[in-house]
């Protein structure tokens, strides 16, 4: 497996491999790879031909104060890592050659990004759809793998590719948890043991209101309620955002029907944890 760090590099490659009628499939990632991870690039080496695995801390989806500096990376263990779950490259730009001196194009989108993590982290989303839009003009792929971990990140990035007519697949995949439940996640690194035990308090509370829901509960504020009230009773929990959602278009839900998202974000310490929970209504 190739690590590629150039635009003019990874073009040529990509080229070949679709002259040979190869499907290329791309997994972004900001690196620091865990199981989450590697269950895309599995995915994304069953369904095509070619995976290219990107590793980039996008500095322009982080904002004031937050973590970009601190931001784990180990390019090493991470190639280690793409490669063994069946990735052919793993591209790795430097940041000036994403964003060179004098660039100046952003690209936006509205309305899903308002609410959610859009709400508490002003202009994450916009840096996150110049990414992706950068790295699918750059890769070129047939379809493009993202976790359901982030699963506003995958209705925005859905709707950017519809709205600009990209002829890109975007293949939504499973969150994958740790066996006690706690969604795995880069930024689990940060929390010392205490926090990593009170944070599984979200899972927790997520399967208890799917269990609500199944037990016959349409009520989306109940619900909501309830995970308030369960987080809060555990001391190192530090609220940020509880929503119960179309998980569609991302609209607050009072009547729970079709399919829902229970998605929350939680800080512990300096930590912010996010999960969620796709729930069917049947
Ligand atoms: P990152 O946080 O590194 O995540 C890369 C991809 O892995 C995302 O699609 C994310 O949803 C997925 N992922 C993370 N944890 C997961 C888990 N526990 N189970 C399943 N999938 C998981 O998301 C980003 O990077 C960036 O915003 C990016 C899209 C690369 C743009 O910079």
């Amino acid at each position: 497996m190739f690590i590629v760090e150039t635009v003019k590099e990874i073009r040529k490659i990509i080229k070949k491999e679709k002259r040979e009628g190869k499907k290329i499939g791309l997994v972004p990632t900001m690196g620091y790879l865990h199981e989450g991870h590697l269950s895309l690039i599995k995915k994304a080496k069953e369904e095509n031909d070619f995976v290219v695995v990107s590793v980039f801390v996008n500095p322009t989806q982080f904002g004031e104060g937050e973590d970009y500096e601190s931001y784990p990376r180990e390019l090493e263990r991470d190639s280690n890592l793409a490669k063994s779950a069946g990735a052919d490259i793993l591209f790795h730009p430097f940041v000036g050659e994403m964003y060179p001196n004098g660039y100046n194009t952003y690209v936006e989108t509205y309305k899903v990004t308002e609410k959610l993590c859009g709400a508490s982290r002003p202009g994450h989303f916009r840096g996150v759809t110049t990414v992706v839009c950068k790295l699918f003009n750059i890769v070129a792929p047939h379809r493009a793998y993202f976790g359901q971990k982030d699963a506003q990140q995958v209705v925005v990035i859905k709707q950017m590719v519809r709205d600009l007519n990209m002829d890109i697949e975007i293949i939504p995949c499973p969150i994958v948890r740790e066996k006690d439940g706690l969604a795995l996640s880069s930024r689990n690194t940060y929390l010392n043991e205490e926090e990593r035990r009170a944070g599984l308090i979200l899972s927790k509370s997520l399967f208890k209101a799917k269990e609500m829901i199944e037990n016959g509960e349409r009520d989306g504020l109940k619900i909501k309620d309830f995970i308030v009230k369960n987080i809060q009773g555990e001391p190192l929990a530090n609220i940020d955002y509880i929503e119960v959602v179309n998980s569609e278009n991302l609209e607050s839900m009072k009547k729970l029907e079709q399919e829902i998202l229970i998605a929350l974000a939680v800080k512990f310490g300096n930590t912010r944890l996010i999960d969620n929970m796709r729930i069917k209504i049947s």
